[in-house]
């Protein structure tokens, strides 16, 4: 197996890990609070799947290897099914009271939280190898989306509490990490003299 394969094989394992202990606890009836526990697991791996997918180009680009970026697809949809697992807990915990779920929703984390799963659909949607063919330059502009996503997810996980629990703070900084290298290698990109204007490169 080559190691790109290898590496996806290992995420799939890791990324699948707590679903699978999660679904074992709830069959057993291990769970004391089965809906509020899911809601609060699935929400914390569907952001951290969703920081480290932003994280893995970065990473990729500093290591000088593409090695990195090959899970990136296989992180971003295990993402979004927890985060699709999550949305669903929210509205059975509450056994479909769709009219106090829809009175909920004006709370700013939950509105964030909202618009980050919409958002989500149109990158599960188009993750597949044939609408990136079909979608050309397009597809790499919509999958761009998945930085306001990660962004308005990590504002949601912040905004839960009166007080952002200290997970929340390292998603922020990790994704302004992400986001300030991204920046910096287009400000560069931007910068860096054209091999044909004569000038003579910066050092
Ligand atoms: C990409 C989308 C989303 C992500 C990544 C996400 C992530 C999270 C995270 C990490 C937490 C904190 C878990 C904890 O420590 O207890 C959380 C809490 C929560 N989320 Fe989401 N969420 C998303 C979308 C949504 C949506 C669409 C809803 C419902 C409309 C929602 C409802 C909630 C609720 C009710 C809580 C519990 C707050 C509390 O009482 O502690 N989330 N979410």
């Amino acid at each position: 197996m080559n190691a790109p394969r290898l590496l996806r094989v290992a995420v799939f394992l890791l990324a699948a890990a707590p679903a699978a202990a999660l679904a074992l606890d709830f069959a057993a009836g291990a769970l004391a609070t089965p809906y509020r526990t899911i809601l609060r697991e699935t929400g914390l791996w569907s952001m951290r799947l969703l920081t480290l997918g932003l994280l893995l180009s970065p990473l990729a680009r500093l290591a000088g290897s593409e090695l990195l970026a090959a899970p990136r697809r296989m992180v971003g949809l295990f993402a979004a099914a927890y985060a699709f697992a999550h949305g669903w807990a929210w509205c059975r915990q509450y056994g479909y009271d769709w009219g106090f779920l829809l009175g909920e929703l004006p709370r700013p984390y939950l509105l964030a939280g909202l618009v980050a799963l919409l958002m989500l659909v149109p990158l599960v949607a188009t993750s597949n190898a044939m609408a990136r063919a079909r979608l050309g330059a397009a597809w790499a502009r919509l999958h761009r989306l998945a930085v306001p996503v990660a962004v308005l997810a990590a504002l949601h996980f912040l905004l839960s509490r009166a007080l952002p629990p200290r997970e929340s703070l390292v998603h922020a900084v990790l994704l302004a990490l992400a986001l300030a290298e991204r920046g910096l290698g287009a400000w560069r990109a931007k910068t860096r003299p054209s091999p044909r204007d004569g000038r003579i490169p910066p050092r």
